[in-house]
């Protein structure tokens, strides 16, 4: 069993959403940009095209998603056996792109969820509310929902390997306009992910925080006491950009 890397809770985590990003003409010079890149709580998740070339470069890789059962063999997906077989440690699991464009459900997150699990991948469950839903006042209603029907059946062995990422979908990339939660939001969304982790299973595991991070706002979003790392998507593009916030991250 892979299950991720050795992450130790007092340790920050950082994860890369490159998405559909980049073009392989462009892969090399970004490997070698970020080459100075040696740290085991960095996790990269390019397009599945990409992952040989990041794999071979010894980084830890993650999937953008991955498919809910490894005996149904299915055109166009990747099944966790396959994935793990092949060396990858994590999987995003539920992004709001995923839930937005391909209507994934709760019951299918949470399909992928356990399929992960299986095969020794550590999950990043994606959670997040959209602007309507903060207008509402539903954000912690909806994190809830999604968290719980998420983890449905998941027992506590299994639940220590989970990895939440707290992502507003209105904060992510290109349809935000740069806007983010506030640091106290963002303190009192861990908190209560965290708190509502405690109440089911007695254990913390850790919270990230996604949704147009950058090197500007990254170290006073780590202050965040209850807040474990973060996932960056638009930022990570640029191989400067994206060397300073692990640099802010990582420093001693
Ligand atoms: P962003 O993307 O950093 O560009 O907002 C984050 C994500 O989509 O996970």
């Amino acid at each position: 069993m892979l299950y991720g890397v050795d992450f130790m809770a007092n340790n920050k985590m950082v994860v890369a959403n490159l998405k559909m990003n980049m073009m392989v003409e462009d892969v090399a010079s970004y490997l070698h940009q970020i080459a100075s890149i040696d740290n085991q709580n960095v996790i990269i998740c390019p397009t599945a095209l990409y992952i040989p070339y990041f794999l071979n470069n010894n980084y830890h890789v993650g999937l953008q998603d991955i498919f809910f059962d490894s005996n149904l063999i299915c055109t166009g997906e990747i099944s966790a056996n396959q994935a793990s077989r092949i060396g990858i440690t994590h999987a995003l699991i539920g992004h709001s792109d995923r839930r937005i464009y391909f209507q994934e459900s709760e019951q299918m997150i949470q399909k992928k969820l356990v399929e992960c699990l299986k095969f020794g991948i550590a999950p990043i469950l994606c959670v997040g509310e959209t602007a309507e839903e903060r207008g509402m006042m539903r954000t912690e209603r909806v994190i809830k929902r999604q968290i719980t029907s998420a983890l449905r059946g998941i027992d506590k062995k299994d639940l220590i390997h989970v990895i939440i990422a707290y992502e507003p979908v209105w904060a992510i990339g290109s349809n935000s306009n740069g806007n983010t939660p506030s640091n106290k939001e963002i303190e009192d969304m861990a908190q209560y992910i965290n708190g509502l982790i405690f109440q089911l299973y007695q254990v913390r595991i850790p919270i990230l925080y996604g949704g147009n991070v950058d090197d500007k706002n990254v170290s006073s979003i780590l202050e965040n006491t209850s807040v474990s790392g973060v996932v960056v998507g638009g930022v990570a593009l640029d191989p400067k950009r994206f060397l300073k916030v692990l640099n802010v991250i990582f420093a001693e």
